[in-house]
């Protein structure tokens, strides 16, 4: 039997706590400490678990007894309490998006791996049960070829102030686009608008651009009067449509589709067919993503495994939203993705624990 993994959460403003929740819930994982520059967070911590440590300093952190250091605050502390954790000998978990820059992501991925230590980024979509069951159903063909994906995820803030919305809300749209794509764009334009702070867009539109005449649009906004988390996958026989707002119908499949005769004459003969048919819903095991996150973040410590969510997949959203960045500042310019040496697929194969029936529509 091995040990617990003895963690420390930094960062306990909105998202931390739901992190350490989550981390004290797996019988595998100690939540030794958790720490805020706040003293008000961290009193609202020590009220929830009296028996976790608490500081204002993330020394003690690093430290400490600890295995592992979870990090949740600001993106701009991302890469300096990374790098120290992992000189300290700790796995590290950061939140999305990794790092403010690849550069720090690259300097992150290389101390890991010298370090012989896990480095995870906290992509907690690709923990929806949902999402995996769309890859399922599109890797079975059940849509024919995958033509594009539009993202759309709008609300009324949380308005953030050191990064604009593309670095908030479109990340957890890119993630989940490379996972599906499971190949990065050759270009990315992006453009954008700052309504409420000015120089931090509110509202922005990205534009993936694939192989294949593949596409996606990702529009996220913190200036829209209603909660919408939704996504469509068109492939050439159905259409998939992710709505993660909904509890129970969180996918619907669409057998819906254009076709183009084969042969046609004349102009007068040719005539698009419309296809409408069933809508199907399957059925998706109800699991909290980040509860499944975190469990994942223990197991690959203990059994000395890269996470799903590698440093290497960290870097490719945010090597994404620093061209999209750069297109921004120039009026949204279609910006072209160097290739980089690592590239080897982005995503490990998901654990075989993981792998249920595939989900058949009739043909
Ligand atoms: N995976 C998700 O779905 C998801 C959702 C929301 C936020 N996030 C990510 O979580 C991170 C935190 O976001 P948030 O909304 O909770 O931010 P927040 O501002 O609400 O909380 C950040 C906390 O970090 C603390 N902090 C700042 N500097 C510190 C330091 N040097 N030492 C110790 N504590 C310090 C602040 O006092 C604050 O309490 C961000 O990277 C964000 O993108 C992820």
């Amino acid at each position: 039997m091995k040990k617990q993994v003895n963690v420390g959460v930094v960062g306990c403003g909105y998202w931390g706590p739901n992190l350490a929740r989550n981390l004290r819930q797996i019988p595998e994982c100690n939540l030794r400490y958790v720490c805020d520059t706040n003293p008000e967070r961290l009193l609202h911590m020590r009220r929830l678990y009296p028996e976790v440590e608490g500081t204002q300093n993330f020394d003690t952190l690093l430290n400490g007894a600890l295995d592992a250091i979870v990090i949740a605050t600001p993106v701009r502390f991302h890469y300096p309490m990374a790098k120290s954790a992992l000189l300290a000998g700790k796995h590290t978990f950061i939140e999305k998006p990794m790092a403010c820059s690849v550069a720090e992501c690259e300097e992150l991925i290389e101390l890991a791996h010298k370090q012989g230590l896990v480095l995870m980024v906290g992509h907690t979509f690709l923990y929806s049960p949902a999402v995996l069951k769309i890859k399922e159903i599109i890797e079975w063909g059940d849509i024919g070829e995958l033509r594009y994906i539009s993202a759309r995820r709008l609300n009324l803030g949380l308005f953030q102030k050191d990064i604009n919305v593309t670095w908030d809300l479109a990340t957890h749209d890119i993630s989940i686009v490379l996972y599906i794509m499971d190949e990065m764009p050759v270009s990315v334009s992006c453009r954008g608008d700052a309504h409420v702070t000015p120089g931090v867009e509110d509202v922005s539109t990205l534009y993936l651009s694939f192989r294949k005449n593949k596409a996606a649009t990702v529009h996220s906004s913190w200036l829209d009067p209603k909660k919408v988390r939704e996504m469509t996958f068109v492939g050439s026989r159905r259409m998939i449509v992710y709505d993660d707002v909904s509890l129970h119908e969180k996918i619907k499949i669409y057998d819906a589709r254009v076709e183009v005769p084969p042969h046609y004459d004349t102009f007068a003969e040719f005539q698009y067919s419309y296809h409408y048919g069933d809508v199907y819903i399957p059925y998706i095991k109800q699991d909290e993503p980040l509860k499944l996150e975190c469990q994942h973040f223990i197991d690959c410590i203990r059994e000395g495994k890269t996470p799903r969510t590698s440093g290497e997949n960290g870097l490719q959203v945010v090597q994404i939203l620093e061209l999209a960045t750069q297109s921004l500042k120039h009026n949204g310019v279609s910006v072209p993705v160097p290739e980089r040496r690592q590239w080897a697929g982005l995503h490990s194969p998901l654990l075989s624990t993981e792998v249920s029936e595939p989900t058949r529509v009739a043909a």
